[in-house]
């Protein structure tokens, strides 16, 4: 006989039978909410947050529709800033607290900070939504809002000012500080993240402490400085002998801007002269740091540091991101009109699409600066390990007490 012959009538109507349990298994739960405790609605206070969408407008005793979308999307962008301020802080309290010199603590910024660019993506498509309103829907409900502006959305500032967008190089206000805008507990609040130490200079700090940088160690400044104009040295050299031709020209005038811009970048006085311009917004020893993460991005110690690196550029890369969305959603709903808050509109909102508010400007900027592999100073592997940390090398898998936990 053909056939398979594992398949018998038995096993045919085994898995018949099994089918019949596979469904009476769907069934098999407890019925846990009859029995008490907390419900869904209870749990996430569905009570107050589905009934906070009150309409403003009324023609002729009817609400506007989109004015329920309008609505819903703003408290959906309020709701996701508040996110992202709850894992802003968790990460700069594990950096406030030196925790960072663990690890897996490394690991938990990285993963938190990793979470905030996902969110940031969410919002900076979420604008698509709206956008399914037209200028003309929006138009109905638009005096409704009175002066009711999202410049006045609290969170959105905290946020900023906690990853560290500088006070002094906002664009103004209808020439007035962001802050003369917000009263009371909310201006208090505001000024706080103003003196708190934000991401930007926390990150800062650790940078600084990047192992590798002393001079009476790795010293590798130093030696990137003396490579590098070993380089040029040799590449000048080269060219000087080609046939003098129009190529030959261009080539030394590439090379000598290489050169000045290298000369730049190891004058530390012409540093702080951007750093005073807003130019640059890390110290001269932190961009040092960063820039040794960079050329060693593949050793084990500098694996995570570099992704937290690239995250940090994503989170400017997608409130970049979210600033351009928003002002083409605001032009196309309101053409050249002022904003409901009193600025000029789409003219402020563009203005805002700047570098001055890149936070991690400097982390970008270093791709001016990569070199050659060959030019990168060498490690020695049996010299130079660069461990994570001289207090946490405890092996054993719960962290060590001193500087693991972020709960203290
Ligand atoms: C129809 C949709 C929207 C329009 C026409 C619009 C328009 C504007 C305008 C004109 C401003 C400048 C301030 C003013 O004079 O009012 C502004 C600021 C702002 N809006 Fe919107 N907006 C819209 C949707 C949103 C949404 C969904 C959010 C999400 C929270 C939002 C958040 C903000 C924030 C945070 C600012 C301050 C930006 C800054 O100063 O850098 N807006 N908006």
């Amino acid at each position: 006989m053909s056939g398979c012959p594992f398949l018998t009538k038995q096993h045919l109507l085994k898995s018949k039978l099994s089918a019949a349990d596979e469904e009476d298994d769907s069934q098999k739960g407890i019925n846990k909410a009859i029995k008490g405790g907390i419900s869904y609605g209870d749990y996430l206070q569905l009570d107050k947050v589905i009934n906070a969408q009150v309409l403003q407008s009324e023609v002729r005793g009817k609400k506007i529709h989109d004015e329920h979308l309008f609505i819903v999307t703003h408290q959906a962008y309020e709701l996701w800033f508040k996110q992202i301020i709850w894992e802003l802080d968790s990460v700069r309290k594990l950096f406030i607290h030196n925790h960072v010199r663990d690890e897996r603590n490394m690991l938990k910024v990285v993963s938190r900070i990793h979470r905030i660019t996902m969110i940031f993506r969410l919002l900076v498509d979420q604008f698509a939504v709206l956008e399914t309103m037209t200028a003309l829907d929006f138009f109905d409900f638009r005096e409704y809002l009175s002066s009711a502006s999202g410049f006045q959305s609290l969170q959105f500032r905290l946020l900023e000012n906690k990853i560290g967008v500088a006070e002094n190089l906002r664009v103004p206000y209808n020439r007035r500080h962001y802050r003369d805008n917000f009263q009371g507990e909310e201006s208090e609040a505001l000024l706080r993240t103003e003196q708190e130490p934000t991401l930007l200079q926390l990150v800062e700090q650790w940078l600084e402490r990047t192992p590798g940088l002393e001079k009476d160690g790795f010293n590798f400044w130093g030696k990137l400085q003396a490579n590098i104009d070993e380089g040029f040295r040799v590449e000048k050299h080269k060219l000087e002998k080609m046939a003098d031709d129009e190529t030959k020209q261009e080539m030394l005038e590439d090379l000598n801007k290489q050169i000045e811009l290298f000369n730049a970048l190891f004058d530390s006085k012409r540093h702080d002269h951007l750093l005073s311009k807003g130019d640059r917004r890390l110290s001269y020893r932190a961009l040092q740091g960063a820039l040794m993460i960079y050329f060693y991005r593949e050793e084990p110690r500098f694996q995570v540091p570099f992704q937290l690196l690239t995250y940090l550029m994503e989170v400017d890369t997608l409130m970049t991101k979210w600033r351009y969305n928003h002002v083409c959603m605001a032009h196309r709903m309101i053409g050249s009109k002022a904003g409901t808050g009193g600025s000029s509109g789409y003219h402020y909102l563009r203005s805002t699409v700047s570098d001055r508010y890149k936070v991690f400007v400097d982390l970008f900027n270093l791709a001016t600066f990569l070199v050659p592999p060959a030019w990168v100073p060498k490690l020695n592997p049996s010299v130079h390990k660069f461990p994570y940390t001289a207090e946490c090398n405890d092996s054993s898998y719960s962290s060590c007490g001193s500087c693991s936990s972020e709960e203290d």
